[in-house]
């Protein structure tokens, strides 16, 4: 049983649960992390879930092996296609997934037009279906699959024009009509905000789920005696 110095595993399929790192260290600075990037395995979100399954797994034991108390799947697409059977395999381990921040877009812009954009695999699995279905009656919610989008991150392509055309391409169409919330639903693309930002002009607000997962993990960490102190 690890002890309250052992460190907080954070997950991604690459670079982008480092925007979670991020707001992690800014909330709970006192813990350990440690962090790893499949850069190596990346995209995920194009691949099939049994391959995500597969991957996280092997991610999860690496990390496990070093000690940790917990493990934050800084990522959507593996949230929606691998979290059970992690849960299942390491049903001790206090494990913290990621999704889309639809709640606080919806709490905070209710009958809004409110844009999701994620992999592609986290849009067709079931948990974002039924998180919709949860939130349909209380605002327009529309989904876009942004394969593709991720690359630019781990290429440390943060800007410029390649990245601007690929986001009119993807954008043009649902910014026609006024949208009021644009949620990050992939860790990698907070990273993007700045080149989203300048394509959809100053209305939406562009929210990511960060900020909900360290509330989550304290708690859990408290609950099971494990926050450093
Ligand atoms: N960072 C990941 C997410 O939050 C996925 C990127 C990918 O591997 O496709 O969904």
């Amino acid at each position: 049983m690890p002890d309250c110095r052992a460190p907080v595993a954070v997950f991604d399929s690459g670079l982008g649960g480092i925007s979670v790192l991020r707001e992690l260290v800014r909330t709970l600075p006192r813990e350990n992390y440690l962090y790893f990037g499949d850069s190596l395995h990346a995209p995920y979100g194009t691949k099939t879930p049994q391959e995500v399954i597969t991957l996280s797994l092997q991610a999860a034991d690496r990390l496990l092996a070093q000690g940790a108390k917990a493990l934050v799947v800084a990522c959507n697409t593996v949230t929606s296609a691998a979290i059970a059977t992690l849960r299942e395999h390491y049903p001790q381990l206090p494990i913290i997934g990621t999704e889309p921040a639809l709640k606080p877009a919806v709490e905070r812009h209710p009958g809004g037009r409110i844009l999701v954009m994620a992999t592609a695999m986290t849009i067709s699995e079931r948990k974002f279906s039924d998180l919709r279905e949860h939130y349909q009656q209380d605002a327009e919610i529309i989904p876009l699959a942004c394969s593709g989008l991720m690359e630019f991150v781990e290429r440390g392509e943060l800007s410029g024009p390649n990245l601007e055309a690929y986001l009119h391409e993807k954008l043009d169409l649902c910014l026609r009509q006024p949208v009021d919330a644009i949620v990050l639903g992939c860790t990698h693309y907070p990273f993007l905000a700045g080149a989203i930002r300048k394509v959809a002009g100053p209305r939406p607000e562009i929210l990511d789920g960060s900020h909900g997962i360290t509330i989550q993990l304290r708690r859990r960490l408290e609950e099971q005696g494990l926050l450093k102190p």
